[in-house]
Formats: C-alpha cells, structure tokens, sequence
C-alpha cells in the first residue's frame, strides 16, 4: 500500500479527533522548520496517543529522553494535572533551546524542565538527585543506546509505570540480524533486554502514517 495513503489516513484521524488540538502544535512545527530542525517528531496522532497515555495511567511524573523541538513535549505536558511536572533531556543546547521557547509559548514552562547534555549522563545525575519514580517514560532519543534507556527507564520508575519506546520497527529493519547500522543494533538490543527483564510486560504495535512505516514499543513495570 502506498503511502500516500497512510499520509491521507493520518489526515482523515487528525481532522476528526484532533480537530479541537490547540493551534500551538502546528506553530510549533512551523518554528521548527524556521530553526531548521530535522522534521522527525512523531506524528498528531501518535501526540495525542502520548497524551492519552498519560490521562490514562494518571501519571503526574513523566520523563522524556530526546526532547528536539519539544513537540512530543508539549503533548504530554497539556496531559499532566497541574502539579505534575516534565523532564525532558536533550543533548543539543540548539534543539533545547527552540524546544523552551515552543514550551514557553504553549504555557507550560512551569511544568516541563529541559535537560542540556547526553541523556546517560543526565540519567545518573537524576537518580543521584533522587528525581524519579516517574510514572511515564518516553524514549525517543538516539536509538544506539536505547537497550540501556530502558534500564535507566526502569530504574528510575516504580510498579505501574509505563515504559514508552518510539522507532522499534524502522520500515521493518528491526528485523536485520545482521544490520551494522548502530540504530537497529541498539533498538534490537533494547528489545532483548526487555525480553530478559521480568520487571517489565511489553508489547510492540507496527504503524504506519505521515511518519511512514514504524512502531511503537509499549512496557509495563511490575
Ligand atoms: N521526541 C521528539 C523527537 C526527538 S528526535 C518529538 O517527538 O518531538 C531525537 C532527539 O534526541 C534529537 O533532538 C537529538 O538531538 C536527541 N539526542 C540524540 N542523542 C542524544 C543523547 N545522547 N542524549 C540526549 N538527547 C539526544
Ligand atoms: C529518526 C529519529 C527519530 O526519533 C524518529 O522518530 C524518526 C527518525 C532519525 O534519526 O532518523
Ligand atoms: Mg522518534
């Protein structure tokens, strides 16, 4: 199937159940675009699927590993009640700061903090500082060392929170076992950790959409 077509469903979704999203979302991938940002946030749906998420679990405390212009951010924070609060970690000062001002001006500053530096070493200074449990982690950063966000994600998380991956299928080169790209080997990495780790109950979902053709990782802690 073309995909045009998923392009043209993703569209036909949005127009629907999204059609009451705040405007913010679209001056946010227009500020994006200006600051020449790569256009790699996940989609509306996949937005308002995050904040759903979110509502669902009731999480207050949510932590983002790879925040770029903040986008995926913005989704989660209008989800959280008003005294939850988001970390959101980024290596590049330039992302971080177009991402504050997209935060700025969805006005929600008070509830999100961006972290500047490698998300491992943030991680290490998070648990030092004792900033967890949070009750939602989305992982979204570089995929290299996605086996060991996930054992940060745990780590710093409690029974119930939920453990979310973005990117685990890339148009299905998951799949090469013998892939020398370090993206595929650090998500299949992240998938074989998760499989040697009772603590956490998980599941893949396939998708396709604006974004092309990927999925989404979900896990539970226990
Ligand atoms: N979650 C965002 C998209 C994130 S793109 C959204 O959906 O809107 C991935 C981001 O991870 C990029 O901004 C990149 O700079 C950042 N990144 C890459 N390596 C990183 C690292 N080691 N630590 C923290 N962030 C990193
Ligand atoms: C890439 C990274 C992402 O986080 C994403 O959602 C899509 C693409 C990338 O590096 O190509
Ligand atoms: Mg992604």
């Amino acid at each position: 199937m073309a995909s045009d077509t998923w392009s043209l469903v993703d569209a036909y979704v949005s127009e629907r159940l999204l059609a009451s999203a705040d405007p913010i979302f679209h001056e946010i991938l227009e500020a994006n675009a200006t600051a020449g940002l790569p256009a790699i946030d996940v989609s509306p749906a996949q937005g308002k699927l995050l904040s759903l998420l979110i509502r669902v679990r009731g999480a207050a405390r949510v932590l983002e590993i790879g925040t770029l212009g903040g986008y995926s951010t913005v989704w989660m924070a209008g989800a959280l009640p008003s005294d939850g609060r988001l970390i959101s970690l980024e290596l590049s000062p330039e992302h971080a700061a177009v991402a504050k001002a997209n935060v700025a001006r969805a006005g929600l500053a008070e509830r999100v903090e961006i972290r500047v530096g490698p998300a491992l070493d943030t991680l290490a200074i998070l648990e030092r500082e004792k900033a967890g449990p949070f009750d939602f982690v989305f992982i979204d950063a570089d995929k290299v060392n996605n086996a060991r966000y996930v054992e940060w994600a745990l780590k710093l998380s409690r029974p119930g929170s939920v453990i979310v991956l973005d990117n685990v299928v890339r148009d299905g080169n998951i799949l090469d076992e013998a892939s020398e790209d370090p993206n595929v080997i650090g998500t299949r990495a992240a998938y074989e950790w998760i499989r040697q780790t009772p603590a956490l109950d998980a599941t893949a979902i396939q998708t396709v959409g604006a974004k092309g053709y990927d999925g989404f990782l979900l896990a539970l802690v226990r």
